[in-house]
């Protein structure tokens, strides 16, 4: 795994968005693979300036997002596709359609994690995945667990993950308890990973993400036996 160490959250923002931008102008119809969370919105904001400044163009980009609550729909505050739509789709130049994500309000779920995988294998799979990391060590939604699931599907979140994501609801109960992503299959055929990992509360995660043993109760730790895999963080291991 390549390592690049920023100083500070601003900065890894900056990395990142740079690292994306120079991906998009290597290939204009890149299919990029984008996660949610606190950690890349300033990824996604210095990815709107380099648009507005007109040093990159998504016009002929795809994504895929790695993963969505199930329940809520594309209006809802919290939901991953307001998300995306607030932070990123609305400002920048791609098309309505291009991009994607798990419909968490399906009626039925399994049926649209096939639609999901299919759609993203009809797309020639993703050039450049996004990842950032939960404090459990999950990627997307791929909870700890005793096994890893390949495709989408859909995940009961465990009481750490309902705990951490409480923060951008009202209230506890409000947070669904389940939710749909994309499996540790679909992340691992990903040409390119970035992994973007902000804060001192994530060292413990990184240093057994990066130097621990790969198991499923760690699921980031299985990036270890991708190929093209670059931590950008700002925590100094
Ligand atoms: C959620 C998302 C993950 C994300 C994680 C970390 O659980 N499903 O994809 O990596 O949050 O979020 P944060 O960046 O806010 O710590």
């Amino acid at each position: 795994m390549d390592y690049i160490y920023c100083a500070n959250y601003e900065k890894t923002s900056q990395a990142a968005a740079r690292m994306v931008a120079r991906e998009v102008l290597k290939n204009p119809k890149a299919v990029l693979g984008l996660p949610t969370g606190s950690t890349p919105i300033g990824m996604y904001r210095y990815l709107v300036h380099l648009f507005e400044d007109g040093l990159v163009s998504f016009a002929d980009v795809k994504s895929f997002n790695l993963d969505e609550y199930v329940g809520l729909n594309a209006n809802h505050p919290q939901s991953y596709a307001y998300f995306m739509y607030d932070n990123f789709f609305s400002k920048i130049d791609v098309l309505p359609g291009a991009y994607d994500l798990p419909r968490g309000i399906a009626s039925d779920i399994n049926v649209e994690c096939k639609r999901y995988d299919e759609k993203m294998q009809k797309m020639g799979g993703i050039d450049l995945q996004i990842l950032g990391i939960g404090l459990n060590g999950h990627i997307g939604f791929n909870e700890p667990s005793h096994d890893m699931q390949v495709r989408t599907h859909c995940v009961d979140l465990t009481h750490d993950t309902i705990q951490a994501n409480a923060r951008f609801f009202n209230s506890i109960d409000e947070v669904p308890r389940h939710a749909v992503t994309m499996g540790i299959g679909n992340i691992m055929k990903s040409r390119k990973i970035i992994l973007l990992v902000s804060g001192e509360n994530k060292r413990d995660i990184l240093q057994k993400t990066m130097y621990g043993a790969v198991s499923p109760e760690v699921p980031a730790s299985i990036l270890q036996f991708h190929s093209d895999v670059t931590v950008i963080t700002d925590i100094k291991l």
